[in-house]
């Protein structure tokens, strides 16, 4: 009899991929995924440490999870519960010694070992754990018919993080960087092509150091047919090889971010005008004490460089607010940063330690009223920017991709744009999955409010 697995994902998209590729392993080992955690014989939550006080949430989580079953009517009794993710590899066997419920902890290079996890329960042992981590890890290969995701489908490039910012738990969590060959990444891009997609996100911690660490790339063999490769090659040869029609991705590193990836965009349709480039914070000091390699000139000559291209490319990018030791002034520099450089779009953060990372050994000397202050500050500002550079789109016709019913208007359907901003729009529901034009009618906070042109439905 087949089983039933339960998904809870959080955080990036690194682990939206993750549970997919773990629905993956787990349907070869008789489970199908469950959309009620009521219908489940196992739930894992797929966990993410960049908010604060990660474990005990999951714990939190898991309680209401056992009252919501406890109650649930024809259940033989609990699932078991596994947990996944950042939390998982760094808290490890803590994770059971605080709550007899989990039986189940699943490392981030272990999802290829999950079947054999839950064959070590089934036969059995009351506990099952995997967070081994190796600089040779493999990378496991999801074939295009099995994705969870309909209508945007992401591929890893890059897994783990050398770079060892001095506040960021990612190093420890999804260990030494590799990097996956070219040649792989560029089959599983026309194979998604041929399934339907017409919308691909590269992902990688660091994409930009693509290649880089060569070294540890896993799923040995050549590299790509020439040797080794930059990111802004492997991005011509995904967007010239695959013929996808939307490619994006994400996180682009500063320091390691240069002007090749700007021409290799500006001669290429199909790569999207968006560059997801986090600064972290303004001032140069607080830029070296966060260990990130670059200075704000250095940050700003970047974002001038992308500026330069002959398409209108929007920006995002992150920032943490009260990190160590961060003064009124260095905190300033943050908001004439964010000013200058004009986000499309930004995700701010209050800093928090993390546990083993360098920065959790220096004083945590701003006190939380001050976070939250700045954190509303440096938002309040950029809501005013966003808000004019949302306005450039009024009138404008978009692509848009399809994604699904908007949560707000019964008649409304949503996507995202080629800049990666959320449109919301009425068209018919044969449209989802599609690429439509949109005539941007209304400027909102954080979304476009569109109409559509028919016909033709379709773009191009
Ligand atoms: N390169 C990664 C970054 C991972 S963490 C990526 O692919 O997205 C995502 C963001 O969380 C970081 O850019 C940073 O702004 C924030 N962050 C990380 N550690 C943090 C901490 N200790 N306190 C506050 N914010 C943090
Ligand atoms: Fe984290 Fe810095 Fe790597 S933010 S993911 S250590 S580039």
């Amino acid at each position: 009899m087949r089983k039933k697995v339960y998904f809870e994902t959080y955080g990036c998209q690194m682990n939206v991929h993750d549970s997919e590729k773990a629905t993956y392993v787990l349907s070869e080992a008789g489970y199908d995924l469950a959309f009620e955690p009521a219908e489940a014989d196992l739930v894992l939550l797929n966990t993410c440490m960049v908010r604060e006080k990660a474990a005990r949430k999951v714990y939190a989580r898991i309680n209401e999870l056992k009252r919501e079953l406890s109650r649930a009517a024809n259940r033989p009794g609990l699932p078991i519960f596994g947990v996944m993710g950042c939390v998982a590899q760094a808290e490890a066997d803590r994770l059971f010694e605080r709550s007899k419920d989990i039986k189940l902890v699943v490392g981030t290079q272990a999802i290829p070992r999950l079947p054999d996890l839950v064959e070590q329960l089934e036969n059995g042992f009351d506990r099952a754990i995997d967070v081994r981590l190796s600089k040779e890890a493999e990378f496991l290969e999801l074939q295009a018919e099995s994705r969870q995701t309909k209508y945007i489908a992401y591929i890893t490039i890059t897994e783990g993080c050398n770079k060892f910012c001095s506040f960021c738990i990612v190093p420890f969590t999804r260990g030494r960087e590799r990097s996956r060959p070219a040649d792989r990444i560029v089959a599983e891009a026309k194979a998604l092509l041929e399934q339907g997609y017409c919308e691909i996100h590269l992902l990688g911690q660091n994409v930009n150091s693509y290649g880089l660490s060569g070294r540890y790339h896993g799923n040995s063999g050549p590299f790509d047919a020439d040797g080794e490769i930059t990111f802004a090659r492997l991005l011509e040869r995904v967007a010239e090889e695959s013929g996808i029609p939307r490619i994006k991705f994400t996180t682009s590193y500063p320091r390691d971010f240069d002007e090749e990836i700007v021409k290799v965009m500006d001669a290429h349709e199909n790569l999207c005008e968006w560059i997801h480039l986090p600064a972290q914070a303004g001032s140069d000091r607080v830029l070296r004490a966060m260990r990130r390699g670059y200075t704000r000139r250095e940050y700003l000559d970047k974002i001038e460089a992308i500026k330069s291209s002959k398409k209108d490319i929007s920006i995002t990018g992150d920032m943490i607010v009260g990190f160590p030791g961060e003064t009124a002034e260095d905190f300033n520099e943050t908001m004439s940063l964010v000013a200058e450089v004009g986000y499309d779009g930004l995700y701010i953060f209050k800093y928090s330690p993390r546990p083993r990372t360098p920065a959790a050994t220096y004083t945590d000397s701003i006190p939380e009223e001050v976070k939250t202050e700045r954190f509303l500050k440096l938002q309040e500002l950029q809501d005013r920017i966003q808000r004019l550079r949302y306005e450039r789109y009024l009138g404008r016709i978009v692509e848009v991709l399809v994604e699904g019913a908007s949560s707000r208007s019964s008649s409304d359907y949503t996507g995202h744009t080629r800049c990666h901003k959320v449109v919301n729009f009425p068209i018919k529901a044969e449209a989802l999955g599609k690429l439509v034009k949109v005539r941007i009618a209304e400027v909102k906070s954080h979304s476009l409010y569109g109409e559509v042109n028919h016909p033709p439905l379709e773009f191009g």
